[in-house]
Formats: structure tokens, sequence, C-alpha cells
């Protein structure tokens, strides 16, 4: 049955959130870790969606849930296929909208798509992704990385959690396969691009009253291991002046960070200080190891390597003024990350199709198209939440707004239809 409005898609758009937000590996709050006994219950809950959709369901070595529908009419595409999607994991406290809105999105499109009777000449996977947020492993990606196929396996066994589990270890207790990284690849000539519908993450769309927008490229990001090292000593006889404290030293490089970030505002200069912890930990005991993540991140790839450049530099200075040592790992890099012009444009006339005309702009937020860009084109639609909020259980998308994405998706896949033939930008 077709919904018939994107009044209606966005009805069904949010119980699908509604649902998913119910599935948490904490109590009281959204907190859906890769490959934690959440996303195993999140991704049977897709796939189950997928299956009611008609799609036929398989999950990757990975973890990737993966619904296919087979193209609708023949053609010379027919043996090629879009790829729709976006993840499932969320950060700590998360709201019920980043990622799980793409996914619930490419169900319903395809459903719709179906329900219309509308022929594509080409498949569509939808993608349900499960680390994209790469908050348990010092990975990031992993997921799309593997579709893409550029997952590094040395992360296998090198990444591991706080709890020290391997992704390995996480893989296998997930009901993954750890040696069959090389199956979830994509081949290349297979894959037309990919499309990702999300929200913005930021305040444009609503400061301008806009319910969508069109993606021109996704901001680069670095994120960094920083562990610091100094003595413990007796917090009541070792005199100020002969001490060796990590912790000091790392409050001085935190707050070193953030100065350069604020001095690169004009390249959307952004740097946070995430996560911290300390050693030994006790109230009368000098810190003797300090560890911090750093996210870095600028519009373009220039000022964010002078970035990097200038922290390294102000903490060698701080290390050597306080005679500790500190170790800098950058464990993921990814470049700013362009938007296929002729995605951005399917995007664009789906838009003008609603009277809707096509604000573009870029996405300060990291994506799972960063990692897709390497195996297709890829392109994204967002959509308007409240305030700007996200990574924070406040965050909200109006049920309208993601109807007529959702309606967006069908008619942008529709446009690239069309457009078969044109080869890719
Ligand atoms: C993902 O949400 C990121 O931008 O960190
Ligand atoms: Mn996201
Ligand atoms: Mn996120």
């Amino acid at each position: 049955m077709t919904a018939d409005s994107p009044a209606e898609l966005g009805r069904r758009a949010q119980a699908m959130l509604d649902a998913l937000a119910a599935i948490s590996d904490e109590e009281g709050r959204i907190t859906r870790l890769y490959l934690s006994p959440a996303h195993r219950r999140a991704a049977d809950l897709v796939a189950r969606w997928m299956r009611e959709a008609g799609m036929a369901v398989s999950e990757d070595a990975l973890g990737t849930v993966r619904g296919s529908t087979p193209p609708g009419a023949p053609g010379p595409s027919s043996n090629r296929r879009y790829l729709v999607g976006s993840h499932i994991d969320t950060v700590v406290d998360a709201g019920r909208y980043d990622g799980m809105l793409g996914v619930v999105a490419g169900i319903l499109a395809l459903q719709e798509i179906a329900a219309r009777g509308i022929r594509l000449p080409f498949g569509v996977d939808v993608l349900a992704f499960g680390d994209e947020e790469g908050v348990r492993f010092p990975t990031t990606l992993a997921s799309s990385s593997a579709v893409a196929g550029v997952f590094d396996t040395a992360d296998l066994d090198g990444a591991r959690d706080a709890a020290g589990v391997s992704l390995r270890e996480a893989l296998v207790a997930f009901g993954g396969d750890p040696d069959g990284v090389a199956s979830a690849a994509y081949p290349r000539d297979e894959v037309l691009g990919y499309l990702e519908v999300h929200i913005e993450q930021g305040p444009v769309l609503e400061i301008e009253d806009r319910p969508l927008g069109v993606v021109t490229s996704i901001a680069g990001q670095s994120r960094f291991l920083v562990t610091v090292t100094g003595d413990a000593g007796h917090a009541g006889t070792v005199p100020m002046g002969h001490r060796r404290d990590a912790l000091a030293a790392g409050a001085e490089m935190i707050l070193a960070v953030e100065e350069i970030a604020r001095a690169g505002r004009e390249h959307q200069m952004v740097a946070t200080v995430g996560r911290l912890s300390l050693e030994p930990g006790a109230v009368n005991v000098i810190p003797s190891r300090v560890s911090f993540t750093v996210d870095l991140r600028a519009a373009t790839d220039p000022p964010r390597a002078a970035a990097e450049a200038a922290v390294r530099h102000r903490f060698r200075a701080i290390a050597e003024a306080r005679s500790v040592a500190f170790l800098m790992d950058r464990y993921h890099d990814t470049p700013t990350t362009p938007c296929a012009g002729r995605i951005q444009d399917a995007f664009a006339r789906a838009m003008g199709d609603l009277g809707l005309p096509a604000r573009r702009l870029t996405s300060g937020a990291g994506h799972d198209g960063h990692a897709m860009h390497a195996l297709c084109d890829i392109g994204m639609l967002f959509v308007r939440c409240r305030a700007g909020i996200s990574h924070n259980p406040n965050e909200y998308a109006d049920a309208g707004d993601m109807g007529l994405a959702v309606e967006a998706l069908i008619r942008a896949l529709t446009a690239l239809a069309d457009g078969e033939g044109e080869g890719s930008t």
C-alpha cells in the first residue's frame, strides 16, 4: 500500500525511529556502540523491516545489514546498483535521528518505490552500517570501509576497546566473520553511487527555514590519541617545582588545542578533547599518566594539516618545559570528501519537484560517505534539525521534514534513473 503523502512517510519514519530508540545498552538513555548487544538487536530489527519491505537481506562480515532490491526494468545498468544507507551505532547518551534516519529513509523509500510500481533500471541496496561514530574502537568507519574495500585488517587485532576486547573478538561475539572482510566489499564496477539522508546536525537549515538541503562536501577530520607520561609522587611531599605532573601538562596541552582551533575560525576549524583518563587516579597521588583524544576538523585539508603541525609544536614545548614525555598517535584521518555533482543535482531536482529551492551546504560532521567515496560517487541530503543539536538526547527532527526527505530520496533515485547512461561526474 502506498503512503500517498510525505506526511504519512514521516509518520512511518518516526515510528521506526522510536522503535530503534528503545534499543540501548544503557537503561534510560540511548547508547548503542558498535558490535554491542544493543547493536545486535538493532541490526535484527532493521533486517526484519527490510524483509517486510520485500528486500533480500544479508549481513556482511563486519555487521553491516544489507537489504537488496533487484532492478525493476531491464537495461544497460541492470547488473549495477545504487547504495543507500547510514549507520545504526550511536554515541553515548545519543539522540534518535543521527544515522538511523538514513537507514529508515532508505527502507521506506524502497518500499514506496515498489508500492508505486516505479521500475528503476538498476538495483538498490539499503545498508545499515555499524561503526560510524568510532566511539567503541579506535577505528571509525570500519564497516563502511569494509564495504568500500579499504578496511585495514590490521585493526582486527590492533584495535581494542576500553575493556581490552579486540575488534576480532567483538566481531565473533556479534556473529560477524573477521576472516571474511574481503567478502564485504562491493565490486567497484557494480556500484553506481552512494546516497545518504542525514539530519544536518547544525543550525543552517533551521535558521533559513528550509526543511532540506543538498550537501556539497563532508569536512575532513583527524583523530589522535595523546599519552602524557610524568612521575607519580606523594601529594604532600613533592615540592611544586620538582613535579612531573602528567595531568597539569595535559591540561595545558588541551588549552593549546582549543587556542589553535579558535585561531582557525575562518576555515571552520574545530577541535575537541572528548575523552580523558588519568592514572593512578587517587586524591593524594600526583598523576603519572594521562591519555586524551583530540578530534580536529576543518572545511578544507591544508588548514587542518597546519593545525596538526601547530599542535605538535606546542605539545613539544609544553612537554619540555614540564619535563614530561608525550606520544601523539594519529589513528584516523579522512580528507574533505566531495559529493558528486550529478547526485547533488538529482537531490536538487527532487527538491524542485517538491517546490523546495535547493540550498547547498557543507557538512561539518563526519559520515560513512567519507569511506564510501573510495568505492563510488557519493551524495547526501540533509534534514533540518532543531537548534542544530546533535550527539545529545535533545536531538530532534520534525516528522513532516523527514517525510519530505523520504519523498526526495524516491525522486532523486528516479532522477538518477532518467540520467542513466550519462556517466558519473
Ligand atoms: C560523527 O558523527 C562525527 O562527525 O563524529
Ligand atoms: Mn551520523
Ligand atoms: Mn554522529
